[in-house]
């Protein structure tokens, strides 16, 4: 696209308004579609001028609220603003949002926590009831009406194929050099029509740059010039580096063994400082080569690829660091070719991932001595965040990682505790668990084999008699058994957490 208005269809000129006017267009109790994934692509001002419309109804005694369905979590002026003034009825699928958190673990929004690979496939099979309306960030609109995506994907394609009406958001800070760098697959159909999804390697392309949406869907369209809300990474600290340093030693000795080739298999890499820290060490590391089918884009691996480390990457949508998307930007000609933005059923397809054979790297709120990984819930019954895309990777991936320090607040709370308080991972998907402590490596253990492995190079040493003497008096109690446990006991930590604010005893 030449540069100058990035709105290129004559036929839609008449449909572009202020976002007032386009939230205005919006009736309460709809179900609405938006772009955005990791803060990335999300539309910048409408749901922002819909909070004030919300507030205004609110205030006047008309209660107006919607449901909101993204990519996965967003912005402040997207789930914060709309939070704020109670605007929402349920969101779905993935939010990390401050308060939001707070209004889901209050009770005055419901929250569905899905698989972020099922989401698409969820509306199409009608389980989800009506999508009223679309509404997209893109960064242009060519000459046909097709649209050029913006810094995610996400469910853009599936929010604009099912909704009635579409609204676009048409953001002029996102670079004109994005376009060519998605790919966006209209081939999959619904069983027991389906089709192999044909990628072999993680860059393939098998669909088409841009979104199709029927001229006559769209009601309004607003320009903006505003950035993604792109937070800085921390510098990776000590506990960071020593769990990507366990899990460096580990992924050379599997080259060694020649169980994964010496450019390793895709990675796929979860968010955060931890994820980050383990892309700064693949970095610095000694393989060559590598690729990348992931979720987001974080800095780390703009890095590698500028090193010339990785030679190409898939994903969703980009997570990057105010500085890492000026530069992104500045390089785009070189990332084009070597990074592909797919939609979210794609690029967190278990048959992909499966026949690519990931390597997936989560982060953990806590394990059990057992394997059972709890990713999403405080204390068994508050929501951090959302499982995410962690269980598609986890399940079908070639290795599957959760990563962790061993505590958190401070020493007051293990990461291992004897049994976890929810379960979004079992032990059958964990395969690797790593600690600043150690990693155990869990493939072939038996439940018993797998405690040892576990409380021993894992828990924090502070932690680590409590642990056996948890363990030794499961076996005890119940010789033979195959998974002991102390039922009686097995919620003792967190109570005693919930009671006094350590789980010391
Ligand atoms: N008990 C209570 N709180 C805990 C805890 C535990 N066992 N472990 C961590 N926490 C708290 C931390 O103290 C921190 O709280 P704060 O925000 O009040 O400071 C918060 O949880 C986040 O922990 P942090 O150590 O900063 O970890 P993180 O940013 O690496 O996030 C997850 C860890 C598990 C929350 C995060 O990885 C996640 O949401 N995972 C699920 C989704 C996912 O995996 N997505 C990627 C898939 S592609």
């Amino acid at each position: 696209m030449s540069s100058g208005s990035r709105i290129l269809c004559s036929q839609l000129r008449d449909k572009i308004m202020s976002a007032e006017e386009a939230a205005a267009l919006i009736p309460t109790h709809v179900n609405i579609g938006m772009s955005g994934f990791t803060g990335a692509g999300y539309p910048k001002v409408t749901p922002t001028a819909l909070a004030k419309r919300i507030m205004d109804a609110n205030l006047a005694g008309n209660k107006f609220k919607i449901g909101v369905w993204t990519g996965a979590s967003t912005a402040p002026e997207l789930d914060g603003a709309l939070a704020m003034v109670e605007g929402i009825e349920l969101r779905l699928p993935y939010q990390s949002d401050p308060t939001c958190r707070k209004r889901i673990n209050n009770g005055e929004m419901e929250y569905i926590d899905i698989h972020l690979s099922h989401v698409a496939q969820f509306v199409w099979f009608g389980f989800l009831g009506k999508l009223d309306i679309a509404l997209i960030e893109v960064a242009g609109i060519l000459e046909d009406g097709r649209l050029i995506p913006s810094s995610s994907v996400g469910n853009n394609k599936t929010w604009i194929d099912q909704a009635d009406k579409v609204i676009l958001e048409v953001n002029s800070w996102q670079s004109e050099k994005l376009e060519g760098m998605h790919d966006i697959y209209y081939g999959t159909k619904l069983p027991p029509d389906r089709l192999p999804i044909p990628i072999i390697r993680p860059n393939d392309r098998i669909g088409t740059p841009y979104f199709d949406c029927p001229p006559e869907k769209i009601i309004a369209i607003v320009e903006t010039n505003s950035p993604d809300r792109n937070s800085p990474f921390k510098d990776p600290d000590a506990d960071s580096k020593r769990i990507a340093g366990h899990l460096l030693e580990f992924l050379e000795h599997e080259v060694k063994k020649g169980r994964i080739p010496p450019n390793l298999l895709p990675l796929q890499s979860g968010v955060g400082n931890i994820a980050n820290a383990v892309l700064a060490g693949l970095s610095e590391g000694p393989f060559e080569g590598l690729t990348a089918y992931t979720e987001v884009i974080q800095d780390g691996m703009l890095s590698m690829m500028l090193s010339g480390k990785l030679e190409s990457a898939s994903a969703t949508a980009f997570s990057l660091s105010p500085a890492a998307i000026k530069e992104m930007n500045q390089n785009l000609d070189l990332y084009r070719d070597k990074i592909v933005l797919r939609p979210q059923e794609i690029s967190n397809h278990p048959e992909v991932i499966r026949r690519l054979g990931c390597l997936a790297m989560n982060g953990l709120i806590e394990a059990d001595i057992y394997g059972n990984v709890n990713s999403t819930h405080v204390m068994g019954t508050r929501i951090q965040n959302g499982i995410g895309g962690s269980g598609d990777f986890a399940r079908n991936a070639y290795l599957s990682f959760f990563m962790t320090p061993s505590q958190a607040k401070g020493g007051a709370i293990s990461s291992i505790v004897p049994m976890v308080s929810h379960v979004d991972h079992t032990e059958h998907d964990v395969q690797i668990i790593v600690t600043e402590q150690g990693l155990a490596d869990l493939r072939g253990l038996s439940p018993k084999q797998r405690a040892k492995q576990i409380i021993e190079n894992c828990a924090h040493p502070d932690y680590r008699p409590a642990l056996r003497d948890y363990y030794r008096r499961s076996l005890e109690l119940s010789p033979g058994k195959q998974t002991p446990h102390l039922l009686e006991e097995a919620f003792s930590w967190h109570l005693r957490y919930q009671r006094t604010g350590s789980m010391h005893a």
